[in-house]
Protein backbone atom coordinates (compact mmCIF):
# COMPACT_ATOMS: atom_id res chain seq x y z
CA UNK A 1 0.00 0.00 0.00
CA UNK A 2 2.94 2.58 1.07
CA UNK A 3 4.53 1.64 -2.68
CA UNK A 4 1.42 3.79 -3.96
CA UNK A 5 1.85 6.56 -2.16
CA UNK A 6 4.06 8.79 -4.05
CA UNK A 7 2.15 8.49 -6.48
CA UNK A 8 -1.12 9.87 -3.86
CA UNK A 9 1.03 12.76 -2.63
CA UNK A 10 1.49 13.66 -6.42
CA UNK A 11 -1.76 14.08 -7.53
CA UNK A 12 -2.30 16.50 -4.65
CA UNK A 13 -5.90 17.69 -5.93
CA UNK A 14 -6.86 14.41 -6.16
CA UNK A 15 -5.78 14.23 -2.41
CA UNK A 16 -7.61 17.05 -1.16
CA UNK A 17 -10.88 15.68 -3.24
CA UNK A 18 -10.37 12.64 -0.91
CA UNK A 19 -10.02 14.29 2.11
CA UNK A 20 -13.32 16.61 1.82
CA UNK A 21 -15.21 13.94 0.78
CA UNK A 22 -14.31 11.99 3.72
CA UNK A 23 -15.13 15.13 5.90
CA UNK A 24 -18.32 15.67 4.32
CA UNK A 25 -19.04 11.53 5.05
CA UNK A 26 -18.09 12.99 8.90
CA UNK A 27 -15.25 10.89 9.05
CA UNK A 28 -13.65 13.46 10.00
CA UNK A 29 -15.36 16.67 11.54
CA UNK A 30 -15.61 19.81 10.13
CA UNK A 31 -14.02 21.90 12.73
CA UNK A 32 -12.06 20.84 15.37
CA UNK A 33 -14.49 22.69 18.03
CA UNK A 34 -17.46 20.29 17.11
CA UNK A 35 -14.76 17.66 17.75
CA UNK A 36 -15.57 14.43 16.59
CA UNK A 37 -19.57 14.03 16.65
CA UNK A 38 -19.34 10.82 14.71
CA UNK A 39 -17.05 9.31 17.17
CA UNK A 40 -19.33 10.67 20.15
CA UNK A 41 -22.23 8.78 18.50
CA UNK A 42 -20.31 5.60 18.15
CA UNK A 43 -19.43 6.41 22.23
CA UNK A 44 -23.22 6.45 23.11
CA UNK A 45 -24.57 2.53 24.33
CA UNK A 46 -26.80 0.93 22.18
CA UNK A 47 -27.68 -2.25 23.42
CA UNK A 48 -30.60 -2.57 21.69
CA UNK A 49 -29.03 -2.71 18.41
CA UNK A 50 -27.55 -6.05 19.27
CA UNK A 51 -29.13 -8.87 17.64
CA UNK A 52 -26.53 -11.42 17.97
CA UNK A 53 -27.29 -15.42 18.89
CA UNK A 54 -27.32 -16.38 22.70
CA UNK A 55 -23.82 -16.92 23.30
CA UNK A 56 -23.10 -20.15 24.27
CA UNK A 57 -19.99 -22.14 25.38
CA UNK A 58 -19.69 -26.45 25.60
CA UNK A 59 -18.93 -25.65 29.51
CA UNK A 60 -20.02 -23.47 31.78
CA UNK A 61 -16.70 -21.81 34.21
CA UNK A 62 -19.29 -20.27 36.96
CA UNK A 63 -20.23 -23.93 37.27
CA UNK A 64 -17.23 -25.28 39.38
CA UNK A 65 -17.16 -26.72 42.50
CA UNK A 66 -13.86 -25.10 43.93
CA UNK A 67 -11.96 -27.34 46.41
CA UNK A 68 -10.39 -23.92 47.39
CA UNK A 69 -12.70 -21.59 47.11
CA UNK A 70 -10.92 -18.64 46.61
CA UNK A 71 -10.92 -15.56 48.97
CA UNK A 72 -14.16 -13.79 48.51
CA UNK A 73 -14.85 -10.88 51.29
CA UNK A 74 -12.56 -8.21 49.45
CA UNK A 75 -14.79 -4.98 48.33
CA UNK A 76 -14.08 -2.72 45.67
CA UNK A 77 -12.81 0.59 47.49
CA UNK A 78 -15.12 3.93 47.57
CA UNK A 79 -12.90 6.43 45.40
CA UNK A 80 -10.62 8.73 47.10
CA UNK A 81 -10.28 12.08 46.27
CA UNK A 82 -10.58 13.08 42.99
CA UNK A 83 -7.43 12.16 40.61
CA UNK A 84 -5.64 15.18 39.09
CA UNK A 85 -5.82 16.13 34.90
CA UNK A 86 -3.87 13.74 33.32
CA UNK A 87 -3.82 15.16 29.93
CA UNK A 88 -2.95 18.67 28.52
CA UNK A 89 -5.29 21.57 27.87
CA UNK A 90 -5.42 21.40 23.85
CA UNK A 91 -6.76 24.74 22.68
CA UNK A 92 -8.71 24.51 19.16
CA UNK A 93 -6.16 23.58 16.55
CA UNK A 94 -5.42 25.62 13.38
CA UNK A 95 -7.71 23.74 10.15
CA UNK A 96 -3.97 23.38 8.41
CA UNK A 97 -2.42 21.51 11.23
CA UNK A 98 -5.87 19.50 12.00
CA UNK A 99 -5.61 18.53 8.47
CA UNK A 100 -2.17 17.69 8.70
CA UNK A 101 -2.54 15.40 11.55
CA UNK A 102 -6.41 13.82 9.78
CA UNK A 103 -4.35 12.80 6.57
CA UNK A 104 -1.76 10.95 9.07
CA UNK A 105 -4.49 9.34 10.91
CA UNK A 106 -6.14 8.25 8.03
CA UNK A 107 -2.81 6.57 6.54
CA UNK A 108 -2.41 4.66 9.54
CA UNK A 109 -6.08 3.24 9.26
CA UNK A 110 -5.54 2.52 5.77
CA UNK A 111 -2.21 0.42 6.99
CA UNK A 112 -4.97 -1.19 9.75
CA UNK A 113 -8.20 -2.06 7.56
CA UNK A 114 -5.78 -3.73 4.94
CA UNK A 115 -3.96 -6.26 7.66
CA UNK A 116 -7.69 -6.61 9.06
CA UNK A 117 -8.85 -7.83 5.69
CA UNK A 118 -5.55 -10.05 5.11
CA UNK A 119 -6.72 -11.72 8.55
CA UNK A 120 -10.33 -11.82 7.11
CA UNK A 121 -9.61 -13.79 4.24
CA UNK A 122 -6.89 -16.07 5.80
CA UNK A 123 -7.08 -16.67 9.20
CA UNK A 124 -10.86 -15.62 10.31
CA UNK A 125 -11.47 -16.67 13.95
CA UNK A 126 -8.12 -18.33 14.38
CA UNK A 127 -5.54 -16.35 16.39
CA UNK A 128 -3.01 -15.06 13.58
CA UNK A 129 -2.46 -14.72 10.34
CA UNK A 130 0.68 -15.47 8.36
CA UNK A 131 0.89 -12.39 6.75
CA UNK A 132 2.81 -13.91 3.65
CA UNK A 133 1.80 -17.41 3.42
CA UNK A 134 -1.81 -16.41 4.09
CA UNK A 135 -2.54 -18.99 6.42
CA UNK A 136 -3.66 -18.59 9.88
CA UNK A 137 -2.07 -20.50 13.10
CA UNK A 138 -3.48 -21.04 16.36
CA UNK A 139 -1.46 -19.82 19.01
CA UNK A 140 -3.42 -18.75 22.15
CA UNK A 141 -6.37 -21.38 22.80
CA UNK A 142 -7.61 -20.82 19.43
CA UNK A 143 -9.95 -18.31 20.59
CA UNK A 144 -9.98 -16.11 17.27
CA UNK A 145 -6.95 -13.61 19.25
CA UNK A 146 -6.54 -11.60 16.52
CA UNK A 147 -10.08 -10.63 16.43
CA UNK A 148 -10.95 -10.64 19.70
CA UNK A 149 -7.71 -8.06 19.94
CA UNK A 150 -8.77 -6.18 17.52
CA UNK A 151 -12.71 -5.30 18.71
CA UNK A 152 -12.45 -1.85 20.21
CA UNK A 153 -9.82 -0.60 17.42
CA UNK A 154 -12.38 -1.27 14.78
CA UNK A 155 -14.72 0.65 16.56
CA UNK A 156 -12.21 3.30 17.41
CA UNK A 157 -11.54 3.70 13.64
CA UNK A 158 -15.03 3.91 13.28
CA UNK A 159 -15.53 0.48 11.20
CA UNK A 160 -18.76 -0.25 12.10
CA UNK A 161 -19.59 -2.82 9.61
CA UNK A 162 -16.72 -4.86 10.42
CA UNK A 163 -17.33 -4.31 13.96
CA UNK A 164 -20.59 -5.70 13.95
CA UNK A 165 -19.56 -8.42 12.12
CA UNK A 166 -16.86 -9.30 14.60
CA UNK A 167 -18.91 -9.15 17.67
CA UNK A 168 -21.20 -11.77 15.75
CA UNK A 169 -18.56 -14.12 15.39
CA UNK A 170 -17.35 -13.44 19.01
CA UNK A 171 -20.63 -14.94 20.27
CA UNK A 172 -19.83 -18.35 18.82
CA UNK A 173 -16.25 -18.79 20.57
CA UNK A 174 -16.44 -21.75 22.66
CA UNK A 175 -14.57 -20.79 25.95
CA UNK A 176 -15.32 -24.73 27.01
CA UNK A 177 -12.63 -25.80 24.22
CA UNK A 178 -9.33 -24.85 24.25
CA UNK A 179 -6.44 -25.90 20.99
CA UNK A 180 -4.39 -26.19 24.02
CA UNK A 181 -4.68 -28.38 27.10
CA UNK A 182 -2.15 -25.44 28.40
CA UNK A 183 -3.97 -22.17 28.74
CA UNK A 184 -1.72 -18.89 29.55
CA UNK A 185 -3.32 -17.20 32.17
CA UNK A 186 -1.52 -13.74 31.29
CA UNK A 187 -2.11 -13.58 27.42
CA UNK A 188 -5.75 -14.80 28.09
CA UNK A 189 -6.30 -11.95 30.83
CA UNK A 190 -4.41 -8.94 28.43
CA UNK A 191 -5.52 -10.07 24.78
CA UNK A 192 -9.10 -11.67 25.22
CA UNK A 193 -10.16 -10.61 28.65
CA UNK A 194 -8.99 -7.10 28.30
CA UNK A 195 -9.92 -6.77 24.74
CA UNK A 196 -13.88 -8.14 25.14
CA UNK A 197 -14.05 -5.12 28.82
CA UNK A 198 -12.62 -2.64 26.21
CA UNK A 199 -15.15 -3.10 23.27
CA UNK A 200 -18.01 -3.80 25.68
CA UNK A 201 -17.31 -0.41 27.22
CA UNK A 202 -17.09 1.49 23.98
CA UNK A 203 -20.12 -0.75 22.52
CA UNK A 204 -22.08 -1.27 25.69
CA UNK A 205 -23.23 -4.63 23.24
CA UNK A 206 -24.43 -6.72 26.17
CA UNK A 207 -23.14 -10.42 24.24
CA UNK A 208 -19.41 -8.97 24.99
CA UNK A 209 -20.03 -8.32 28.52
CA UNK A 210 -21.49 -12.22 28.82
CA UNK A 211 -18.34 -13.46 27.06
CA UNK A 212 -16.07 -11.63 29.43
CA UNK A 213 -17.69 -12.59 32.32
CA UNK A 214 -17.39 -16.20 31.08
CA UNK A 215 -13.47 -15.95 30.45
CA UNK A 216 -13.37 -13.68 33.85
CA UNK A 217 -14.54 -17.08 34.90
CA UNK A 218 -12.50 -19.45 33.68
CA UNK A 219 -9.35 -16.72 34.85
CA UNK A 220 -11.25 -17.23 38.22
CA UNK A 221 -10.70 -20.49 37.93
CA UNK A 222 -6.77 -20.14 37.74
CA UNK A 223 -6.95 -19.07 41.41
CA UNK A 224 -8.63 -22.49 42.96
CA UNK A 225 -5.29 -23.27 44.77
CA UNK A 226 -4.39 -24.23 48.60
CA UNK A 227 -2.61 -20.49 48.84
CA UNK A 228 -5.26 -18.62 46.93
CA UNK A 229 -2.64 -17.52 44.22
CA UNK A 230 -3.12 -17.90 40.55
CA UNK A 231 -1.63 -20.82 38.28
CA UNK A 232 0.50 -19.01 35.06
CA UNK A 233 -0.86 -22.03 32.95
CA UNK A 234 -4.61 -23.63 33.82
CA UNK A 235 -4.46 -26.82 33.29
CA UNK A 236 -7.87 -27.25 31.03
CA UNK A 237 -9.15 -30.35 32.23
CA UNK A 238 -8.36 -30.27 35.93
CA UNK A 239 -9.68 -26.70 36.00
CA UNK A 240 -13.17 -27.90 34.86
CA UNK A 241 -12.91 -30.58 37.34
CA UNK A 242 -12.86 -28.18 40.25
CA UNK A 243 -10.14 -30.51 42.25
CA UNK A 244 -7.53 -28.19 42.78
CA UNK A 245 -4.63 -26.85 40.92
CA UNK A 246 -0.90 -26.31 42.11
CA UNK A 247 1.03 -23.33 41.41
CA UNK A 248 4.24 -22.86 39.67
CA UNK A 249 7.06 -22.68 41.66
CA UNK A 250 8.88 -20.06 39.40
CA UNK A 251 7.56 -17.91 37.20
CA UNK A 252 7.85 -14.33 35.52
CA UNK A 253 6.48 -11.52 37.56
CA UNK A 254 4.14 -9.81 35.32
CA UNK A 255 2.54 -13.10 35.09
CA UNK A 256 1.00 -12.88 38.35
CA UNK A 257 1.45 -9.34 38.88
CA UNK A 258 -0.57 -8.47 35.77
CA UNK A 259 -3.98 -9.60 36.25
CA UNK A 260 -5.65 -7.00 38.67
CA UNK A 261 -6.61 -4.53 35.95
CA UNK A 262 -8.76 -6.71 34.17
CA UNK A 263 -10.35 -8.52 37.03
CA UNK A 264 -11.02 -4.97 39.22
CA UNK A 265 -12.64 -3.52 36.22
CA UNK A 266 -14.42 -6.90 35.71
CA UNK A 267 -15.95 -6.60 39.43
CA UNK A 268 -16.87 -3.06 38.34
CA UNK A 269 -19.25 -3.34 35.68
CA UNK A 270 -20.90 -6.93 36.77
CA UNK A 271 -21.19 -5.67 40.49
CA UNK A 272 -19.58 -8.74 41.17
CA UNK A 273 -16.53 -8.52 43.80
CA UNK A 274 -15.00 -12.26 43.47
CA UNK A 275 -12.76 -11.22 41.12
CA UNK A 276 -11.40 -7.72 42.52
CA UNK A 277 -11.34 -9.65 45.44
CA UNK A 278 -9.24 -13.22 44.63
CA UNK A 279 -6.27 -10.56 43.13
CA UNK A 280 -6.11 -8.22 45.75
CA UNK A 281 -5.03 -11.46 47.69
CA UNK A 282 -2.47 -11.51 45.24
CA UNK A 283 -1.41 -8.25 45.16
CA UNK A 284 -1.17 -8.03 48.71
CA UNK A 285 1.69 -10.40 48.39
CA UNK A 286 3.78 -7.70 46.19
CA UNK A 287 2.77 -4.89 48.61
CA UNK A 288 3.96 -6.79 51.86
CA UNK A 289 7.70 -7.67 50.07
CA UNK A 290 8.09 -4.22 47.96
CA UNK A 291 10.64 -3.32 50.82
CA UNK A 292 12.14 -6.84 51.72
CA UNK A 293 14.13 -7.16 48.57
CA UNK A 294 17.67 -6.88 47.51
CA UNK A 295 16.77 -3.80 45.44
CA UNK A 296 13.72 -2.69 47.89
CA UNK A 297 10.84 -0.88 45.45
CA UNK A 298 11.42 -3.46 42.57
CA UNK A 299 10.72 -7.13 42.78
CA UNK A 300 12.67 -9.71 40.76
CA UNK A 301 12.16 -10.87 37.92
CA UNK A 302 11.51 -14.30 38.87
CA UNK A 303 9.03 -15.03 42.03
CA UNK A 304 7.80 -17.54 43.60
CA UNK A 305 4.22 -17.69 44.09
CA UNK A 306 3.60 -21.07 45.24
CA UNK A 307 5.79 -19.81 48.56
CA UNK A 308 3.99 -16.65 48.21
CA UNK A 309 8.25 -15.88 47.86
CA UNK A 310 8.49 -12.13 45.96
CA UNK A 311 11.28 -11.41 47.84
CA UNK A 312 14.47 -14.02 46.95
CA UNK A 313 16.23 -13.10 43.48
CA UNK A 314 19.09 -11.03 42.20
CA UNK A 315 17.87 -9.97 38.91
CA UNK A 316 15.65 -7.05 38.13
CA UNK A 317 14.55 -5.61 34.99
CA UNK A 318 11.58 -3.10 33.82
CA UNK A 319 11.47 -4.55 30.28
CA UNK A 320 9.99 -8.28 29.27
CA UNK A 321 9.07 -10.94 32.48
CA UNK A 322 8.29 -7.69 34.69
CA UNK A 323 7.09 -4.64 32.88
CA UNK A 324 3.17 -4.65 33.47
CA UNK A 325 3.57 -5.53 37.37
CA UNK A 326 4.86 -2.23 37.68
CA UNK A 327 2.57 -0.67 34.75
CA UNK A 328 -0.63 -1.38 36.74
CA UNK A 329 0.83 0.03 39.66
CA UNK A 330 -0.75 3.64 39.02
CA UNK A 331 -2.69 2.34 36.51
CA UNK A 332 -4.83 -0.12 39.42
CA UNK A 333 -4.50 3.67 41.57
CA UNK A 334 -6.68 5.25 38.29
CA UNK A 335 -9.14 2.71 38.15
CA UNK A 336 -9.96 2.99 41.24
CA UNK A 337 -10.07 6.68 41.65
CA UNK A 338 -7.23 6.77 44.56
CA UNK A 339 -9.70 4.12 46.70
CA UNK A 340 -7.30 1.63 47.82
CA UNK A 341 -4.26 3.65 49.15
CA UNK A 342 -1.81 0.47 48.14
CA UNK A 343 -1.18 1.31 44.63
CA UNK A 344 -0.12 4.73 45.64
CA UNK A 345 2.41 3.93 47.53
CA UNK A 346 3.45 1.21 45.73
CA UNK A 347 3.99 3.42 42.63
CA UNK A 348 5.65 5.60 44.41
CA UNK A 349 8.29 3.54 45.68
CA UNK A 350 9.12 1.64 42.42
CA UNK A 351 9.35 5.23 40.85
CA UNK A 352 11.90 6.16 43.20
CA UNK A 353 13.55 2.95 42.77
CA UNK A 354 13.43 2.95 39.09
CA UNK A 355 14.76 6.44 38.66
CA UNK A 356 17.23 6.04 41.20
CA UNK A 357 19.08 2.15 40.05
CA UNK A 358 17.64 1.88 36.16
CA UNK A 359 17.76 4.72 34.19
CA UNK A 360 20.94 6.19 32.93
CA UNK A 361 22.07 8.71 30.30
CA UNK A 362 23.88 7.10 27.72
CA UNK A 363 26.87 8.71 26.25
CA UNK A 364 26.04 9.84 23.06
CA UNK A 365 27.72 11.87 20.02
CA UNK A 366 25.56 14.66 19.91
CA UNK A 367 24.73 14.14 24.02
CA UNK A 368 21.02 14.60 23.57
CA UNK A 369 19.66 14.90 26.90
CA UNK A 370 18.04 11.58 26.86
CA UNK A 371 17.20 8.26 28.87
CA UNK A 372 17.60 4.68 29.09
CA UNK A 373 16.42 1.96 31.29
CA UNK A 374 18.78 -0.54 31.91
CA UNK A 375 18.73 -3.97 34.16
CA UNK A 376 20.27 -4.38 37.66
CA UNK A 377 22.00 -7.06 38.89
CA UNK A 378 23.22 -7.91 42.39
CA UNK A 379 26.39 -8.76 42.70
CA UNK A 380 27.92 -10.91 45.90
CA UNK A 381 28.36 -8.03 47.72
CA UNK A 382 24.74 -7.53 47.42
CA UNK A 383 25.02 -4.10 45.78
CA UNK A 384 23.21 -3.33 42.84
CA UNK A 385 24.58 -3.19 39.24
CA UNK A 386 23.66 -1.49 36.30
CA UNK A 387 23.90 -3.39 33.08
CA UNK A 388 23.56 -1.07 30.07
CA UNK A 389 20.75 -3.39 28.13
CA UNK A 390 17.38 -2.45 26.70
CA UNK A 391 14.45 -3.66 25.16
CA UNK A 392 11.66 -2.66 22.78
CA UNK A 393 9.37 -3.90 25.49
CA UNK A 394 11.03 -1.63 28.17
CA UNK A 395 10.15 1.47 25.81
CA UNK A 396 6.95 1.69 27.58
CA UNK A 397 8.60 3.08 31.21
CA UNK A 398 8.19 6.36 29.44
CA UNK A 399 4.14 6.44 29.23
CA UNK A 400 4.12 5.04 32.72
CA UNK A 401 6.36 7.88 34.23
CA UNK A 402 4.43 10.43 32.72
CA UNK A 403 1.28 9.22 34.29
CA UNK A 404 2.21 8.31 37.35
CA UNK A 405 3.58 12.07 37.51
CA UNK A 406 0.24 13.39 36.63
CA UNK A 407 -1.75 10.93 38.65
CA UNK A 408 0.86 11.66 41.87
CA UNK A 409 1.80 15.39 40.97
CA UNK A 410 5.39 14.94 40.44
CA UNK A 411 6.46 17.32 37.44
CA UNK A 412 10.30 15.44 38.02
CA UNK A 413 8.52 11.95 36.90
CA UNK A 414 6.63 13.53 33.78
CA UNK A 415 9.83 15.49 32.49
CA UNK A 416 11.67 11.80 33.53
CA UNK A 417 8.77 9.95 31.08
CA UNK A 418 9.60 12.65 28.17
CA UNK A 419 13.40 12.01 28.24
CA UNK A 420 12.75 8.12 28.34
CA UNK A 421 10.46 8.56 25.70
CA UNK A 422 13.13 10.34 23.36
CA UNK A 423 15.36 7.56 24.41
CA UNK A 424 13.45 5.04 22.45
CA UNK A 425 12.63 7.35 19.55
CA UNK A 426 16.54 8.21 19.13
CA UNK A 427 17.14 4.63 19.07
CA UNK A 428 14.05 4.27 16.34
CA UNK A 429 16.18 7.20 14.53
CA UNK A 430 19.62 5.52 15.52
CA UNK A 431 18.84 2.36 13.07
CA UNK A 432 19.01 2.91 9.21
CA UNK A 433 15.53 1.38 8.64
CA UNK A 434 14.36 3.49 11.71
CA UNK A 435 12.68 0.96 13.31
CA UNK A 436 14.21 0.08 17.23
CA UNK A 437 15.70 -3.57 17.50
CA UNK A 438 14.12 -5.99 20.10
CA UNK A 439 17.69 -5.50 22.39
CA UNK A 440 20.21 -3.55 22.41
CA UNK A 441 23.19 -2.60 24.57
CA UNK A 442 23.96 1.22 25.14
CA UNK A 443 26.92 2.55 26.33
CA UNK A 444 26.34 3.67 29.58
CA UNK A 445 27.69 7.39 30.99
CA UNK A 446 30.93 6.15 33.12
CA UNK A 447 32.15 4.61 30.23
CA UNK A 448 34.45 7.45 28.18
CA UNK A 449 36.79 6.71 26.46
CA UNK A 450 37.86 3.78 23.57
CA UNK A 451 34.41 2.47 23.55
CA UNK A 452 32.01 3.79 20.41
CA UNK A 453 29.78 5.92 21.77
CA UNK A 454 26.14 5.24 21.92
CA UNK A 455 24.97 2.23 21.06
CA UNK A 456 27.27 -0.90 21.28
CA UNK A 457 25.42 -3.72 19.53
CA UNK A 458 22.24 -5.05 18.50
CA UNK A 459 21.82 -8.11 20.46
CA UNK A 460 18.45 -8.90 19.03
CA UNK A 461 18.15 -7.06 15.69
CA UNK A 462 14.53 -7.75 15.01
CA UNK A 463 11.56 -6.11 15.18
CA UNK A 464 8.24 -7.81 15.96
CA UNK A 465 5.87 -5.32 15.29
CA UNK A 466 5.57 -3.83 18.90
CA UNK A 467 3.43 -1.28 20.48
CA UNK A 468 5.73 -0.13 23.65
CA UNK A 469 7.62 3.14 21.60
CA UNK A 470 4.73 4.43 20.02
CA UNK A 471 2.96 3.93 23.21
CA UNK A 472 5.16 6.31 25.21
CA UNK A 473 5.23 8.48 22.65
CA UNK A 474 1.71 8.63 22.81
CA UNK A 475 1.52 9.32 26.49
CA UNK A 476 3.55 12.27 26.20
CA UNK A 477 2.20 13.60 23.53
CA UNK A 478 -1.33 13.61 25.31
CA UNK A 479 0.58 14.41 28.32
CA UNK A 480 2.58 17.43 27.43
CA UNK A 481 0.87 18.59 24.27
CA UNK A 482 4.29 19.07 22.75
CA UNK A 483 3.56 18.62 18.35
CA UNK A 484 7.06 17.22 18.01
CA UNK A 485 5.85 13.72 19.61
CA UNK A 486 3.47 13.64 17.16
CA UNK A 487 5.95 13.97 14.05
CA UNK A 488 8.35 11.42 15.89
CA UNK A 489 5.30 8.85 15.47
CA UNK A 490 4.93 9.83 12.01
CA UNK A 491 8.24 9.22 11.12
CA UNK A 492 8.22 5.81 13.27
CA UNK A 493 5.03 4.95 11.44
CA UNK A 494 6.04 5.29 7.82
CA UNK A 495 9.01 3.74 8.55
CA UNK A 496 7.47 0.29 10.04
CA UNK A 497 4.52 0.24 7.76
CA UNK A 498 7.29 0.28 4.79
CA UNK A 499 9.62 -2.07 6.50
CA UNK A 500 7.08 -4.28 7.90
CA UNK A 501 4.90 -4.15 4.30
CA UNK A 502 3.80 -8.18 2.68
CA UNK A 503 1.70 -8.87 0.46
CA UNK A 504 -0.52 -9.69 2.91
CA UNK A 505 -0.43 -7.18 6.01
CA UNK A 506 2.52 -6.61 7.90
CA UNK A 507 5.36 -8.92 9.37
CA UNK A 508 7.75 -9.07 11.86
CA UNK A 509 11.29 -8.07 10.89
CA UNK A 510 13.88 -10.25 11.27
CA UNK A 511 16.98 -7.69 11.30
CA UNK A 512 16.74 -3.70 11.20
CA UNK A 513 20.07 -2.92 11.48
CA UNK A 514 20.40 -3.57 7.66
CA UNK A 515 20.98 -0.32 5.21
CA UNK A 516 19.18 -0.88 2.15
CA UNK A 517 17.65 -3.67 0.45
CA UNK A 518 14.59 -5.58 1.00
CA UNK A 519 14.31 -6.57 4.53
CA UNK A 520 14.60 -10.18 6.02
CA UNK A 521 10.74 -10.66 7.18
CA UNK A 522 9.32 -13.61 9.47
CA UNK A 523 5.75 -14.80 8.81
CA UNK A 524 4.06 -13.78 11.59
CA UNK A 525 1.80 -10.82 12.83
CA UNK A 526 1.43 -10.75 16.39
CA UNK A 527 -2.60 -9.65 17.38
CA UNK A 528 -0.90 -6.99 19.48
CA UNK A 529 0.36 -4.85 15.91
CA UNK A 530 -3.76 -4.27 15.25
CA UNK A 531 -4.82 -4.58 19.30
CA UNK A 532 -1.87 -1.95 20.36
CA UNK A 533 0.65 -0.55 17.33
CA UNK A 534 -1.55 0.85 14.86
CA UNK A 535 -4.26 1.93 17.55
CA UNK A 536 -1.90 4.12 18.85
CA UNK A 537 -0.69 5.39 16.25
CA UNK A 538 -4.08 6.49 15.23
CA UNK A 539 -4.96 8.23 18.52
CA UNK A 540 -2.04 10.12 18.58
CA UNK A 541 -3.25 11.52 15.25
CA UNK A 542 -6.97 12.09 16.49
CA UNK A 543 -8.76 14.89 18.27
CA UNK A 544 -6.81 14.52 21.94
CA UNK A 545 -10.26 14.48 23.78
CA UNK A 546 -10.77 11.24 21.24
CA UNK A 547 -10.11 8.68 23.89
CA UNK A 548 -8.81 10.87 26.79
CA UNK A 549 -6.16 9.79 29.34
CA UNK A 550 -8.80 11.40 31.76
CA UNK A 551 -11.88 9.45 30.89
CA UNK A 552 -9.78 5.82 30.17
CA UNK A 553 -7.46 3.69 31.49
CA UNK A 554 -5.34 1.26 28.83
CA UNK A 555 -5.04 -1.95 29.99
CA UNK A 556 -0.93 -3.35 28.66
CA UNK A 557 -2.63 -4.25 25.39
CA UNK A 558 -4.12 -0.92 24.72
CA UNK A 559 -7.72 -1.64 25.70
CA UNK A 560 -9.39 1.33 26.86
CA UNK A 561 -11.52 0.59 30.12
CA UNK A 562 -13.99 3.49 30.97
CA UNK A 563 -13.26 5.15 34.31
CA UNK A 564 -16.17 5.33 36.78
CA UNK A 565 -16.80 9.22 37.60
C1 LIG B 1 -30.10 1.82 18.52
O1 LIG B 1 -30.40 0.63 17.85
C2 LIG B 1 -31.71 0.57 17.29
C3 LIG B 1 -31.93 -0.83 16.72
O2 LIG B 1 -30.94 -1.19 15.81
C4 LIG B 1 -31.86 1.67 16.24
O3 LIG B 1 -33.16 1.66 15.71
C5 LIG B 1 -31.58 3.02 16.91
O4 LIG B 1 -31.60 4.03 15.94
C6 LIG B 1 -30.21 3.02 17.60
N1 LIG B 1 -30.04 4.24 18.35
C7 LIG B 1 -28.93 4.95 18.28
C8 LIG B 1 -28.88 6.17 19.15
O5 LIG B 1 -27.99 4.63 17.58
C1 LIG C 1 -23.82 -21.57 34.84
O1 LIG C 1 -23.77 -22.04 36.17
C2 LIG C 1 -24.26 -21.13 37.14
C3 LIG C 1 -23.99 -21.70 38.52
O2 LIG C 1 -24.32 -23.05 38.59
C4 LIG C 1 -25.73 -20.85 36.88
O3 LIG C 1 -26.21 -19.90 37.80
C5 LIG C 1 -25.86 -20.29 35.46
O4 LIG C 1 -27.21 -20.10 35.16
C6 LIG C 1 -25.24 -21.22 34.46
N1 LIG C 1 -25.23 -20.57 33.16
C7 LIG C 1 -25.68 -21.16 32.07
C8 LIG C 1 -25.63 -20.35 30.83
O5 LIG C 1 -26.12 -22.29 32.06
C1 LIG D 1 -16.71 -17.30 50.06
O1 LIG D 1 -15.69 -17.97 50.78
C2 LIG D 1 -16.16 -18.82 51.81
C3 LIG D 1 -14.97 -19.32 52.61
O2 LIG D 1 -14.02 -19.91 51.78
C4 LIG D 1 -16.98 -19.93 51.18
O3 LIG D 1 -17.50 -20.80 52.17
C5 LIG D 1 -18.14 -19.32 50.40
O4 LIG D 1 -18.83 -20.33 49.70
C6 LIG D 1 -17.64 -18.29 49.40
N1 LIG D 1 -18.76 -17.57 48.81
C7 LIG D 1 -18.89 -17.39 47.50
C8 LIG D 1 -20.08 -16.63 47.08
O5 LIG D 1 -18.11 -17.83 46.68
Amino acid sequence: MFAGRPRFVRNGILLMAVILTLWHLQLIPQRPSSEWTRHEHYMNHNASSSQYPEPKSSFNWSSINFRYPPHNSTRLPSPGRPLPRIQHRFGVEQPIAAKKQMERMLQVKEVFLRAWQGYKKFAWKQDALLPISGRGREQFSGWAATLVDSLDTLWIMGLRDEFDEAVAAVAEIDFGSSTSNRVNIFETNIRYLGGLLAAYDLSGREVLLKKAVELGDLIYAGFNTENGMPVDFLNFHSAKSGEGLVVEGSVVSASPGTLSLELAHLSQVTGDPKYYSAVSQVMDVFYQGQSKTSVPGVWPMNVNMMAKDVIHGSTFTLGGCADSLYEYLPKMHQLLRGGEPKYEAMSKMFLKTADRHFLFRPMLPKEDDILISGNVNVDEKGNPVLDPETEHLTCFVGGMFGLAGKLFNNADDVETGVKLTNGCVYAYRAFPTGMMPERIDLAPPEWKSHLPKGFTSAKDPRYLLRPEAIESVFYSYRITGRREFQDAAWDMFTAIAKGTETAYANAAVLDVTIDGGKLPLEDYMESFWLAETLKYFYLIFAPPDFISLDDYVLNTEAHPFKLTK
